[in-house]
């Protein structure tokens, strides 16, 4: 005996999910954005069960795959993988609990919703999804919608299609808010007319109970605002939303010796530690090439490892700090900064230039902004600060910076910001490029050396210095 099921009510569509599934129908993005309680995790993984009928139906494709995406795994399995268990039906599909696949039986394609995590896009570098869904949006970086969206592909199918749902604030507010609700994009920007979106409202989901309601409404003023009504005004999201990994981090090279090179330091004992190795090219890019990122050193530790991860032939020019390091103690009655020159000496032979950071926050972060502003170079964009993909934590840290809810024009020092600090310092200290002649440099390259050298030579106890290998 055949059971018919119409699609509408198996889901039971609210009227805010309809219009979602209505506008993709001429849509290609579509956010369902704002209140928490919404019903938007629920539209998007029953969205995608439609779609994947919806293909096989149209194009007679079978076991085409989808995605849909959380920040991490545990957020995937609290908003899906424990929910789907309990509502997609058994005659619908199965379960892949190692492969975390929903997979569509034969009769309706054997389509596959692929649930996935975002903690490092890369690595579906070579898939395809014929729809891509991410829940919480705006807790991803703009980079890893640009990322996502060079995955949406499926051969024979047309109209791919990517949908979210997210409730406002995150890292990703300031361009989630600029791409789907006021429309301003990219000047590339090909589909501008393609996106759409749907302010979601706590009393959209008639499923929920009325004293989840009574909670969202005791909350904060500007948590209520945001999570009750979906007021998308109040939070700014990202500080560096102009962060772009595709433009900003490089592939490690040789810095040749000639380029000016500085350490800047920002010092944390149960926080880490954040040093940054500088090179400034001749045209002025700001290039990071190392990263010393590490907790509990003191002073004299965190001087021993900068010395023992720089080779003399880089000819650092001076190391610059945070300024807080000049008026705090350490444990001999020294400051910070006294120790680590003394540290230096005793290592070097030679004296320290170690400049105090300039803590203008505000200013800083400003010239940063500058640094990171992308300008064309032929027909290549550039930009001036270059980030080599082997420092790691800068690349973690620096685009989870979020503004500042009292001091708007700040970052929120909440955040991790040691990174971003330590560079700011660097950047602050106005290493101008130094136009050096290379003949200069080998010299006293070499009189470093042959110093080192001599100084490493034991004295004879008696008569002549005796010569070999001549
Ligand atoms: N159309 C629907 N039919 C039945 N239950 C729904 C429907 N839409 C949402 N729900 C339920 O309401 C609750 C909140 O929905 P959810 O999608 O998690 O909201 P949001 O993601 O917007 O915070 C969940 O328990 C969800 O299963
Ligand atoms: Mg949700």
């Amino acid at each position: 005996m055949t059971t018919n099921i119409n699609f509408s009510d198996l889901v039971n569509f609210t009227e805010k999910q309809d219009e979602a599934n209505e506008a993709l129908k001429q849509f290609k993005f579509i956010l369902y954005g704002g209140a928490m309680g919404g019903g938007k995790s629920y539209w998007l993984r029953w969205e995608l069960v439609k779609l994947l009928l919806y293909y096989f139906h149209k194009y007679k494709i079978r076991n085409v795959a989808v995605g849909l995406f959380c920040e991490d795994y545990p957020a995937l399995k609290d908003r899906h993988l424990n929910k789907i268990k309990f509502e997609f039906p058994s005659w619908l599909g199965d379960y892949y609990a190692q492969d975390h696949n929903f997979v569509l039986k034969e009769d309706y394609g054997g389509g596959m919703i692929c649930f996935r995590n975002l903690d490092d896009v890369s690595k579906y570098q070579s898939a395809e999804f014929a729809a891509e869904a991410v829940d919480e949006l705006t807790k991803n970086t703009k980079d890893v919608f640009d990322f996502l969206r060079t995955r949406l592909r499926w051969p024979g199918i047309e109209d791919t299609k990517f949908i979210a749902g997210t409730n406002p604030g995150g890292i990703g507010h300031a361009w989630v808010k600029d791409m789907f609700i006021n429309n301003i994009f990219d000047p590339n920007e090909q589909e501008k007319d393609k996106f759409y979106f749907i302010q979601a409202r706590a009393t959209d989901n008639p499923h929920l109970p009325k004293s989840y309601y009574t909670t969202l409404e005791s909350l904060p003023e500007q948590s209520r605002k945001a999570f009750l009504e979906g007021d998308w005004d109040l939070f700014k999201g990202q500080y560096f939303s102009e962060w772009r990994k595709d433009l900003h981090v490089v592939e490690p090279f040789k810095i040749p010796y000639e380029w000016k090179k500085i350490v800047c330091i920002d010092y944390g004992y149960s926080s880490p530690s954040a040093v940054y190795w500088c090179a400034i090219s001749p045209e002025g890019y700001f290039y990071l090439y190392r990263e010393l990122y590490e907790i509990q050193l003191t002073y004299s530790s965190l001087a021993d490892r900068i010395i023992s991860m720089t080779t003399d032939s880089e000819n650092i020019r001076y190391w610059v700090a945070d300024p807080s390091i000049w008026s705090r103690k350490g444990d001999s009655g020294l400051s910070g900064a006294e120790t680590m020159k003394n540290t230096y000496r005793d290592k070097k032979r030679m004296a320290l230039d170690l400049v105090q950071g300039n803590n203008d926050r505000v200013n800083g972060w400003s010239i940063i902004r500058e640094y990171l502003k992308p300008f064309m170079v032929g027909d290549k964009k550039m930009a001036k600060l270059q980030v080599f993909s082997t420092c790691y934590e800068f690349i973690r840290t620096f685009p989870t910076l979020i503004y500042d809810a009292i001091k708007v024009e700040d970052c929120d020092s909440d955040g991790e910001d040691h990174a971003a600090d330590s560079v700011r310092y660097g950047i602050m200290s106005n290493p101008t490029p130094a136009i050096v002649d290379p003949m200069v440099l080998k010299q006293k390259l070499f009189n470093q050396r042959h110093k080192k050298y001599l100084a490493s030579m034991k004295p004879q106890k008696r008569g002549l210095y005796r010569m070999t290998g001549y």
